[in-house]
């Protein structure tokens, strides 16, 4: 397995739209294995393709928070929201992409999700608390989208000033 380098915003790639997965293989069950030791190290409780710069529709996740539960990693490749709820739920969203910078998003409460695993058989789930908030962040991201578009133009622009300014230094460095 390899840690990968996580681009951060701005950066097209983050906003292109992701092509679906075509073969579920062990080319593709590497990107997998991959993707979550990118995420654990980072760390993080989500992680998209397109995050490392590969334009496929997998993400990877794992949302559980007690330090004494078993993790439990999740590979969806070809997410689909099948329904979402009514009901909506707030929370203070980040983003390995933007680093420390941390604002408040409304989504669906609630949301059926299906997938391909890495056998490529169909699967599917309910997601509720932060796993719904997680999967519909993680699945704009295939998208193209970023939880800061949700926020007004300025606060926007503000946060992207600060990662433009963040990866100046790095670039220095
Ligand atoms: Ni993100």
């Amino acid at each position: 397995m390899a840690i990968k380098d996580i681009l951060i915003h701005p950066d097209p790639r983050l906003k292109t739209a992701a092509a679906p997965v075509e073969t579920v293989d062990t080319v593709l069950r590497k990107l997998a294995d991959d993707m979550l030791e990118t995420m654990y190290a980072a760390p993080g409780i989500g992680l998209a393709a397109p995050q490392i710069g590969v334009l496929q529709r997998i993400l990877v996740m794992d949302c559980v928070k007690e330090d004494d539960a078993a993790p439990r990693p999740l590979v969806l490749i070809n997410p689909q929201i099948t329904w979402a709820s009514e009901t909506r739920s707030t929370y203070e969203e980040g983003c390995l992409s933007i680093p420390d910078q941390y604002a408040e998003v409304e989504r669906p409460a609630e949301v059926e999700v299906s997938w391909l695993d890495v056998d490529g058989n169909p699967q599917s789930e309910h997601f509720d608390g932060l796993w719904a908030t997680c999967v519909q962040h993680e699945i704009d991201h295939l998208d193209g989208k970023l939880f800061i578009d949700y926020l007004k133009p300025l606060k926007r622009q503000m946060i992207t000033r600060k990662m433009q300014k963040l990866k100046r230094e790095r670039a220095r460095a």
